[in-house]
């Protein structure tokens, strides 16, 4: 019946977080590949863990960019905002991708979402290294890379390597190497093996990977059968306090492996 899946789900949940060596997990139904809406469902999720986890006054969130970040900022709500000032900041910018599931614009979305502020990153998506060197000493984006380094909490996800190489147009030498390295998994423009070693990162501003060590509150969230070697992966290298929200369609592959 429904409270044996109920148990069922809650034991999962124990399972993977003890096979990822992670502080946390939570499991929707379903396979967000093949189901949509089982992203909203996720959404709810990272809604209801903010409001329980958060404390109250001021919270920097980093948040990155990416499909399911811009469905999961639509999910948010005012809850989270109640007796908290909210500042949303993008993790990282530059990695590529088109402007509606860029850092800055799912930042802008959550502050909407939760009665926040948002501030944005001006650096653009597509610049060479040699381009944006002078920009990093502009005050103000100083100002804003202090406050996405300093930041309370950050919100991610997990992209397979691959897909998102193709997606955001990197180099065919670049993937050449990749797949030559055997990058499976993706998080914050940083590249992973199947061992959760970092096989390519790239050069971007905002946070590095090494400043989430000290971070309070760490979601990623990420689901579908698609991304189960990609989650595994990168969470052989994500900080021990992360919590991840994913659905079936990725646990049972992962928990399986
Ligand atoms: O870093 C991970 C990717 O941004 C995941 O992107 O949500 O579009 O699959 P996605």
């Amino acid at each position: 019946g429904l409270m044996d899946q109920f148990a069922d789900i809650r034991h999962q949940e124990v399972e993977l977080s003890k096979k990822l060596g992670i502080e946390k997990c939570l499991i929707v139904a379903g396979n967000s590949d093949e189901q949509p809406r089982v992203i909203e469902e996720m959404g709810k999720l990272v809604d209801e863990s903010l409001v329980a986890i958060l404390p109250s006054g001021k919270n920097v969130i980093a948040v990155m960019g990416g499909i399911t970040m811009a469905a999961i900022a639509k999910a948010l709500t005012k809850r989270v905002g109640e007796n908290r000032e909210l500042l949303f900041v993008p993790a990282r910018g530059g990695v590529g991708e088109a402007v509606d599931i860029q850092a800055n614009t799912v930042s802008s979305q959550m502050a909407i979402h939760t009665g926040g502020q948002h501030r944005a990153l001006y650096v653009p998506e597509q610049l060479s290294e040699e381009a944006f060197e002078p920009l990093l000493k502009e005050p103000a984006i100083q100002k804003v890379i202090g406050l996405i380094r300093n930041s309370d909490a950050v919100i991610h996800s997990v992209g397979d390597a691959i897909r998102m190489a193709k997606r955001r147009d990197m180099p065919v030498s670049v993937i050449e190497m990749l797949k030559k390295k055997h990058a499976v998994g993706e998080a914050f423009g940083y590249f992973f093996d199947e061992l959760g070693n970092v096989v390519y990162k790239i050069p971007r501003i905002g946070l590095q990977l090494e400043d989430l060590t000290d971070k309070k509150c760490v979601l990623a969230v990420a689901g579908g059968a698609s991304k189960a070697k990609a989650i595994a992966a990168y969470m052989r290298h994500a900080p021990k306090q992360t919590c991840l929200i994913t659905d079936e369609g990725a646990a049972n592959l992962i928990l399986k492996e």
